[in-house]
């Protein structure tokens, strides 16, 4: 009970008394500033009775006076403030380094109240010329290391690395130096290729450069695209691929023999037999020195089976349709018979037989 009335006594006293002591006007946290910008400087709490006058201090200088009607800035600041006697916000720019320092509001009421509150502010120099330095010479996977050197002047408080816009982390092959101006990466890897930022801070102010790493590598997973079994008289097209930084170039060879094809897709229009061999790919970095093979046999067929040459079918055919000629012009009719010995002769089925001597005969047909 004891401690509950003298709570309250203190508490009743703070609350008559506080309006002649001075009562508190907030800031939100000390503010900072960079030379040649601007600042605004603003309570959190401003009285909502009548004010009578507002006096804004920096230090013990005397920046302005104002009543409701009227404000009156000290020549020295003049150009370079501005006030609203509503929020009681001073905004000052063309800041300086001796700008910094504490700021004071004094705020007397119509009823005789009495209100202060101060806050800080801090200028730093402005951050100019940052920029990054990267190898000059072209990087090699597994081969190069590089280092990204960062330039800059002004109040640097901190420097940071992002890389495709995520922060850049330390790891075996990443390396800051202690005072994070340079990164060094060795050996550099494909994944090291991107968009390096390095930004220089201070509480008021961060400037960023950026630099793009290339990574050269390959050629690997050499690949070619295209048909293994083709039909004699159709066109075919062979496509090679491979991985590499820069894109790889290519050159075509048939049996171990150089062609002259140097692009991706090596095409024939119309197949023959001796277009049947084995078509190997190499793809070529010119920066990286490297080359990788890729082999694809391409096989020739007439309608699409049999062996490499003439099938059997194919010279029974033939020879069929020799024998039917003969017939005609001997004129002997009797074509079951010799489709028949012929098919016994070669072994094959009546059908296979019949169909060669159907191909011949009409070939022979057409001629006439
Ligand atoms: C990178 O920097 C380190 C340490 O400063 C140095 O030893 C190394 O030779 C540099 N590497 C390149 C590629 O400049
Ligand atoms: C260097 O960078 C790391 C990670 O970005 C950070 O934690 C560290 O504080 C920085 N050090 C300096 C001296 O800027
Ligand atoms: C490749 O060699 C095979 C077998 O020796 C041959 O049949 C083919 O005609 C050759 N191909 C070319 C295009 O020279
Ligand atoms: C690699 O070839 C490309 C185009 O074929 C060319 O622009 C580039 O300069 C070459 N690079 C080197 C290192 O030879
Ligand atoms: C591929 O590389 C080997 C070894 O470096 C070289 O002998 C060969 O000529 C290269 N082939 C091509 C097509 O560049």
């Amino acid at each position: 009970m004891m401690v509950s009335d003298s709570l309250y006594c203190t508490l009743w006293m703070l609350s008559f008394f506080g309006q002649y002591l001075g009562e508190d006007l907030q800031f939100s946290g000390p503010a900072n500033g960079a030379v040649g910008g601007s600042v605004v400087f603003a309570p959190d709490n401003p009285p909502s009775t009548t004010l009578n006058i507002v006096q804004w201090q920096f230090g013990t200088t005397l920046i302005l006076t104002a009543q409701s009607d009227s404000t009156t800035i000290v020549p020295e600041y003049s150009d370079r403030v501005s006030f609203d006697i509503n929020t009681l916000a001073l905004e000052l720019w063309d800041l300086r380094l001796d700008d910094s320092g504490i700021y004071r509001l004094t705020v007397l009421t119509s009823a005789g109240g009495q209100f202060t509150g101060e806050t800080s502010l801090q200028v730093f120099e402005r951050i100019t010329n940052v920029r990054l330095i990267g190898p000059e010479e072209l990087l090699i996977e597994g081969e190069s290391s590089a280092n990204i050197s960062s330039e800059g002047t002004g109040n640097i408080i901190s420097v940071q690395w992002m890389k495709d816009n995520s922060p850049l982390s330390p790891s075996n092959s990443i390396i800051f130096s202690s005072d994070n101006r340079s990164v060094s990466i060795s050996p550099v890897q494909r994944s090291d290729s991107g968009e390096y930022q390095c930004t220089y801070r201070n509480p008021a102010i961060s400037e960023t450069a950026q630099l793009s790493l290339i990574i050269n590598y390959g050629p690997e997973e050499v690949s070619i695209k295209g048909e293994d079994v083709v039909d004699l008289g159709v066109p075919v097209s062979l496509s090679c691929s491979a991985n590499s930084e820069p894109a790889a170039s290519f050159r075509w060879k048939i049996n171990e023999t150089d062609t002259d094809v140097t692009t991706d897709t090596f095409t024939i229009d119309y197949t023959d037999f001796t277009h049947s061999g084995d078509y190997i790919c190499t793809a070529w970095n010119n920066v990286t020195k490297r080359n990788a093979t890729q082999q694809h046999t391409l096989l020739v067929k007439v309608g699409g089976r049999g062996g490499g040459g003439l099938s059997s079918g194919a010279i029974a055919g033939i020879v069929i349709g020799v024998l039917v000629a003969v017939a005609g012009i001997c004129g002997l009719t009797h074509l079951s018979y010799i489709i028949h010995s012929a098919q016994k002769d070669f072994n094959l089925s009546h059908i296979t037989a019949q169909r060669h001597a159907a191909k011949i005969k009409r070939y022979m047909d057409i001629d006439r």
